[in-house]
């Protein structure tokens, strides 16, 4: 087996897997051919994160967008590979320490799918390595507007000051209180936005966007990713100092 990779000054990767669709299209295959792929991909990335001691990964696999606006059949065999996966994967979540986690409307999506997924976060709730945190029903305004919402009900109900409220303070009333910040974000398939995802966690990520479709995406572009990371210099707004350099 190949040396892990290294994720060195990495805590929390964030991917929006795109490219599915036209990753099929472009092979003449059914769209939906291309997340069956895709799943082998996000498995990969998996194991290879968790091999790796990689604190966090983020993968969005399913914006509220997609899940309202995405033809019915198709959200279909999303919905029947997330409860395979979910069903299929225990085993490589627990021979590799992971522990599931979601953020989104879960409960939203079909109640077939969420006992399984609920199951599975349960199974591995006391894993230590790689957590995996799958957004699923998930727009990152909406995320917003709930930690607002809550960020209001607690101080009128006098749980919080409004006067010495802090950014930590709206971030622990987020989807998933525990989610670092975001260090690095990859998006698959050349687009160069962010789709509303992680809004408040991604304020200082780097980015990184490579033309391979997600089904392509597998341990030597997951390198690449990592490699262009730790090769820039994150500033967090300061100036650039002979330390940084
Ligand atoms: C974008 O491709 C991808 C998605 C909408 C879903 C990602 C889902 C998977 C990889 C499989 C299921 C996930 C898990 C965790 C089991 P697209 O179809 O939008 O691609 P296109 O832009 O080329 O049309």
């Amino acid at each position: 087996m190949s040396e892990p990779l290294d994720v060195n000054g990495l805590r929390h990767v964030a991917v929006i897997m795109d490219g599915n669709g036209r990753w099929a299209e472009a092979r003449g295959l059914v769209r939906t051919r291309g997340h069956r792929v895709g799943v082998d991909s996000v498995r990969q990335i998996v194991t290879e994160s968790a091999r790796a001691g990689l604190p966090w990964l983020s993968l969005f696999a399913l914006s509220t967008e997609n899940y309202q606006r995405r033809p019915r059949h198709e959200v279909r065999t999303l919905m029947a590979l997330l409860r395979r996966f979910m069903i299929r994967e225990r085993p490589t979540f627990m021979d590799n320490d992971v522990r599931l986690r979601t953020v989104g409307l879960v409960d939203d999506l079909p109640p077939r799918v969420v006992k399984e997924i609920r199951v599975t976060e349960e199974l591995t709730k006391d894993n230590g390595g790689t957590v995996l945190c799958l957004a699923l029903n998930y727009g990152g305004r909406r995320e917003l507007l709930d930690a607002a919402r809550r960020f209001a009900v607690d101080a009128a109900e006098g749980r919080l000051d409004l006067e010495s409220a802090t950014e930590d303070d709206l971030a622990r009333r987020l989807d998933d209180e525990t989610m670092p910040e975001v260090d690095l974000l990859i998006r698959t398939a050349g687009e160069m936005r962010i789709s509303n995802f992680l809004l408040w966690q991604m304020s200082y990520a780097e980015i990184f966007i490579t033309p391979t479709c997600w089904p392509e995406f597998r341990l030597p572009q997951f390198e690449e990713a990592v490699a262009v990371y730790q090769g820039r210099t994150r500033r967090f707004g300061r100036v650039v100092t002979e330390e940084d350099r």
